[in-house]
């Protein structure tokens, strides 16, 4: 008789994990407050605390709201003037937005390859992508990974490159004492549903610099003068002024929050910290458990690291272990033990079906731009061989769980490991 779940048999996880997002009165309290203030749109008083208080718990100086962690990367990409024949490198593995804000703005992006057991930027990949036409790099803090952040900027300065940090994966991550979207020139958050802090979607930007504030700030608000940050704006001030610079007035988008996302994400971010050491325990347990286990990699975590956010929670499958088991059948065997969706990490940007920019029109500005953006003339082998032969990922909700539920994580690996031959 078969024991594995996936035919047949009984599943290791029989309870549900937990929902995510977690949603308690104080949301309701406060949307009802603000559905009935008739302040609606941006620059609320909700948007206004949220925003000093996220700025506190990243630790810069100033942070902005706007629409999404798309366009946040798009405007940091202006907000630095990067635009038309720069380069900008990216890593390989991420999500779309990270390359396709860079052909937003008209700029190249370079996809370079990750480190295997991070699956994050690679240094030495990015000292050897460098030209004089470099302008920018962004960095992404990945599921449970940090790039070496310290060699990047050491990188960044000598270069004189702009420094961007996605950290649309990562809130509360404290590396020798600082969080990702405070290292570099500007950070990139998403607040989208998935996300360790969300509002459904939504997103913010953070830096030390005050120029770089206010143009963000001018930017994601269709080029206005800055009111949100610099609380010292006199009222009749408000809205009679633009953002200039030197002397001309900016041209940009609609890309503000609304008073009702930034209530949601007031009280989700009472909860972050609550729930990050949660999730960092359960995490720090199974990577632990999961080392003892032949043909199981737990991701790299820093010796500086106090504690790790997680956005998937990712470990790696080396097929040898299990009679060369293809990962994906691995997964769907974990899938139907736990009950869960396992999946693999991001496909890589040089073959990726979310990032096409070639099937745009806008972007064809000329033969030669056109031929620079195919993400086919990257080489992206670690990239590939983590997307084909070794990713596992889950959501990180299930780190919410208690701590003797990750033993079913482990029980359920131990389990398709001794009964593989069902599989093969
Ligand atoms: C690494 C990364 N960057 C940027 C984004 C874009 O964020 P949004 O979905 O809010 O536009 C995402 C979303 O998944 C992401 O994972």
């Amino acid at each position: 008789m078969n024991k594995l779940a996936i035919n047949g048999g009984k599943s290791i996880r029989k309870k549900s994990w937990p929902g995510w997002p977690i949603v308690g009165k104080e949301e309701l309290e406060l949307m009802s407050e603000v559905i009935s203030s008739g302040v609606w749109s941006y620059n609320g008083p909700k948007e206004k605390e949220f925003i000093r208080k996220f700025r506190d718990y990243i630790g810069t100086k100033y942070a902005v709201c706007a629409a999404n962690g798309t366009v946040t990367l798009q405007i940091a990409l202006e907000a630095l003037d990067i635009g038309y024949g720069d380069e900008v490198i990216v890593p390989g593995l991420t999500w779309q937005a990270t390359a396709s804000c860079c052909v937003d703005v008209n700029a190249m992006p370079v996809l370079v390859d990750v480190e295997e057991d991070s699956w994050c930027i690679d240094p030495v990949k990015i000292e050897e992508a460098i030209t004089p036409k470099t302008k920018a790099l962004i960095i992404v803090h990945l599921y449970g990974s940090n790039p070496k952040i310290d060699e990047i900027i050491k990188i960044a300065k000598e270069n004189n490159l702009c420094l961007i940090e996605d950290a649309a994966h990562q809130y509360g991550t404290v590396i020798n004492g600082k969080k990702p979207g405070s290292f570099g020139d500007i950070g990139s958050f998403s607040f989208q549903q998935s996300k360790g802090l969300t509002s459904g979607e939504g997103g913010a930007l953070t830096t030390n610099k005050k120029d770089l504030a206010e143009k963000l700030d001018a930017l994601r608000n269709c080029g206005r003068r800055v009111v949100s940050l610099n609380s010292n704006v006199k009222e009749e001030e408000k809205g009679k002024g633009y953002y200039k610079e030197e002397g001309n007035f900016i041209h940009s988008g609609n890309y503000r929050i609304t008073e009702f996302q930034a209530a949601i994400l007031l009280c989700q971010l009472q909860r972050l910290d609550g729930q990050l050491k949660k999730k960092d325990e359960n995490a720090t347990y199974l990577n632990k458990k999961l080392k003892e286990i032949d043909g199981i990699i737990p991701m790299r975590r820093e010796k500086e690291t106090q504690i790790q956010a997680y956005f998937n929670f990712a470990f790696r499958y080396e097929k040898k272990y299990f009679k060369n088991l293809h990962v994906s059948k691995f997964r769907k065997a974990l899938s139907a033990e736990l009950g869960l969706d396992i999946q693999p990490c991001y496909e890589p940007l040089n073959n990726c079906q979310f990032y096409r920019p070639l099937t745009k029109k806008r972007y064809n500005i000329n033969p030669e731009y056109f031929k620079k953006i195919n993400p086919l003339r990257f080489l992206l082998p670690v990239c590939e061989n983590a997307f084909k032969n070794e990713s596992i990922t889950f959501h990180h909700s299930v780190l919410l769980a208690k701590k003797e539920d990750m033993n079913d994580i482990l029980k359920a690996i131990v389990k398709i490991k001794e009964n593989v031959d069902e599989l093969l």
